[in-house]
């Protein structure tokens, strides 16, 4: 009970901080506006700002320090360009989105590509104009880099590259989970603790805690679209098959990527207990994550 109220608290704090952060509804031009609302407030499960904030609160510093708030909407902004982005013809040519028509259906093409550019690019405003250089460069660095040409723009340039791949390997398909998901998701602990002034040990176990808690979550997305149905998913499932996506499903098998998954999520969770406290909250969201039907 204590877990789910105290996850609760931290979604609603970022819808409030969502609405206050971006835009306001009916700026001009309010077409494009509308569209990154349409896409960011369509609900989602949040997990990247939410690992942020927890992530702050496990260190003193984090009382007297800047709000997270601003950094977890950030991520979020770019979480969800990814995904306007992701869902294009020339992508993944995906219709439903959050139980939502994709934003390229609910407008158009060129609306849903320049709502994601401009999603992007807020997400960084929003760092520049929150923070002091310190420690608002770091922040900055560490978004641009989960976000860029080696990390998660990188895995999915390779994800669409294996489509057409007579083979990908393990190592390859590692390649591809760990940069388009794990990235960002490694990104939201490493905020979390740079906001609040986490010293270089600290950061380095959030890292890699966040790697292994992103390879985890990437499997159980494979699993979820070879195993789920599109009302519990609010996105069609059984699309990576058709698309012949290299996912761990298809290069390991059902059963392999499952216990993949386990190892990934008990690997994390192993290194949120070296954290301040334990970090119990982060321990039972890996589990929660561990074992989601979305
Ligand atoms: C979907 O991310 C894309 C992946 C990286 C698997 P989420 O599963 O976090 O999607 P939302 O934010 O809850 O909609
Ligand atoms: C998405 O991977 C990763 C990013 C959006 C960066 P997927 O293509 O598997 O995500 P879904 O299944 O469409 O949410
Ligand atoms: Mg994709
Ligand atoms: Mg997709
Ligand atoms: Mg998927």
């Amino acid at each position: 009970m204590e877990f789910t109220h105290q996850l609760s608290g931290y979604v609603a704090r970022v819808e409030h901080g969502i609405d206050r952060l971006l835009p306001a509804d009916g700026t001009r031009p309010s077409r494009l506006h509308s569209a990154m609302r349409y896409s960011l407030q369509a609900g989602g499960k949040r997990l990247r700002p939410v690992l942020l904030l927890a992530a702050a609160e496990l260190f003193p510093a984090a009382a007297g320090g800047p709000d997270p708030l601003p950094a977890a909407v950030a991520l979020e902004c770019i979480h969800t360009y990814s995904l306007i982005h992701d869902d294009l013809p020339c992508m993944d040519n995906d219709d439903l989105r959050r139980g939502r028509p994709t934003a390229h259906k609910a407008f158009d093409e060129a609306t849903a590509l320049l709502a994601g550019d401009a999603l992007l690019t807020h997400a960084f405003l929003l760092l520049a104009s929150s923070y002091d250089p310190v420690p608002g460069l770091s922040l900055v660095r560490e978004l641009a880099s989960a976000a860029g040409s080696q990390h998660l723009i990188g895995g999915q340039m390779e994800d669409i590259l294996a489509e057409k791949k007579p083979e990908t390997t393990a190592a390859e398909l590692e390649y591809i989970h760990l940069n388009k998901t794990a990235a960002m998701i490694e990104a939201a602990l490493v905020m979390g603790g740079l906001v609040a002034r986490a010293d270089a040990q600290a950061l380095l176990i959030l890292r890699q805690a966040g790697r292994q808690l992103g390879l985890a979550f990437q499997i159980i997305d494979d699993i979820l679209d070879a195993t789920a149905d599109t009302a519990a998913l609010g996105k069609t499932a059984g699309k990576d098959a058709k698309a012949g996506k290299a996912t761990f499903v298809k290069i390991h098998g059902l059963e392999t990527a499952r216990r993949l998954a386990g190892k990934a999520s008990q690997d994390a969770i192993a290194e949120f207990r070296k954290l301040p406290g334990g970090a119990p909250f982060l321990v039972e969201l890996a589990a929660e994550m561990a074992a989601r039907t979305h």
